[in-house]
């Protein structure tokens, strides 16, 4: 009889182990019984060292649990914190959702409390993700219709200046001249960034095809070397020659690099050096049209520059965000997005004084 009271002890234990959520039982005075091993790893607390302890000291960074397992145990009833962190030493708080369950004995007193605790860090990203291109989508068509409003008129305005500069221009008046000069300017400049809210919402199809990554970053390159050679930076690049073809619409990639040099090249105006790096990643997309998932390949464009503030990081991708006096703020919103459409994405990487790297993982053909 003993025997299968172990065994059923055995698998007991077998059971919490393999469970993918953190499974924390506290009797009925807040001593910690039952740690299982994700509790173990979630915390960075060996269970060794957290049971026979009461929840306030194995919990001591995180009062908000402690205070839900007391609710739970005095009033009887369930509680669930699906928006909650947990404070872990030594790493950034993991975001977490808390259930407490009270557990009853057969006649009906409280034992204690079942305590979980599951990982969101995936959904957590998941939802920043879909706060993001719900955000894009809603300015895109509000937008894209204010957009469509000035862009006929600026014609107008643009085309009226120019008559009357050529009028002008024949009675010789200069000064008058160059405040036409101005509004033909502006107008110019006013339309760039109409043409930039467009390109969000034109939903033009993809055009995927596989292209060769190298001929592409060669070409963004290329088109941003003067302004590169007049501030004195060094343009390097150390390209994986074995790569294979990449798989997407070149013509909307190559957009998503123009950008991203740019800023870069705009970053170092006392000089510095540009790094464009291509490799291979360990990551793959989710599942593509073709029923495959495509192994991914990485991009990486480093300056020497000014670097992105702290407080910045988490905002450079929204539309409209500029940190420059005749900036728009669409180039890197615009890039999220085709990239984002790609299955890829784009990770930064940036130190105050030291520079930023942007890393676009985009997929392989194969
Ligand atoms: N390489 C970089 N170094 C420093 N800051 C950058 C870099 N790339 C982007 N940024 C920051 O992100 C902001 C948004 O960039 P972007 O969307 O291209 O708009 P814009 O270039 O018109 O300001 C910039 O204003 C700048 O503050
Ligand atoms: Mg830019």
């Amino acid at each position: 009889m003993h025997g299968v009271k172990q065994q059923i002890k055995d698998l007991a234990a077998d059971i919490l182990a393999g469970i993918v959520d953190g499974v924390v039982v506290i009797d009925e005075n807040g001593g910690v019984v039952i740690w299982n091993r994700t509790a173990e790893e979630m915390t960075g607390i060996a269970a060794a060292d957290a049971i026979g302890k009461t929840s306030q000291l194995v919990f001591a960074e995180n009062p908000a649990v402690v205070a839900q397992i007391s609710k739970t145990l005095e009033s009887g009833r369930s509680y669930s914190d699906y928006e909650a962190e947990l404070s872990v030493k030594h790493r950034p708080p993991v975001p977490v959702g808390l259930v407490t369950t009270v557990l009853l004995s057969r006649t009906g007193s409280p034992l204690g409390v079942l305590l979980t605790i599951r990982d969101q860090t995936g959904v957590r990203d998941l939802k920043d993700r879909i706060r993001r291109a719900d955000r894009l989508a809603a300015i895109g068509q509000i937008a894209a219709g204010i957009a469509h409003e000035i862009k006929n008129p600026l014609v107008g305005i643009r085309g009226a200046a120019q008559l009357l500069q050529s009028e002008l221009r024949d009675e010789a008046k200069g000064g008058l001249s160059e405040y036409l000069d101005v509004i033909v300017k502006e107008a110019d400049r006013l339309n760039q960034v109409l043409e930039g809210i467009l390109d969000f919402t034109r939903m033009k199809p993809l055009d995927v095809k596989p292209f060769n990554i190298h001929a592409m970053l060669d070409r963004a390159l290329v088109l941003n070397e003067g302004t590169a050679r007049q501030n004195n930076i060094v343009l390097a690049r150390e390209y994986d020659p074995s790569l294979p073809e990449v798989l997407g619409s070149r013509d909307q990639l190559v957009q998503v690099f123009l950008n991203i040099i740019k800023n870069a090249v705009e970053a170092m105006p006392g000089g510095g050096k540009l790094t464009v790096v291509t490799r291979m990643s360990d990551l793959f997309t989710s599942v593509q049209a073709d029923d495959k998932k495509h192994r991914l390949m990485v991009v990486k464009v480093s300056d020497t520059g000014a670097g992105i503030k702290q407080e910045d990081l988490q905002n450079i991708f929204a539309p409209f965000f500029t940190t420059k006096d005749r900036g728009v703020g669409l180039g890197l919103a615009l890039s999220y997005q085709i990239v984002q459409e790609h299955l890829g994405t784009i990770r930064v990487e940036s130190g105050e004084g030291v520079g930023t790297t942007f890393s676009v993982y985009l997929p392989l053909a194969f």
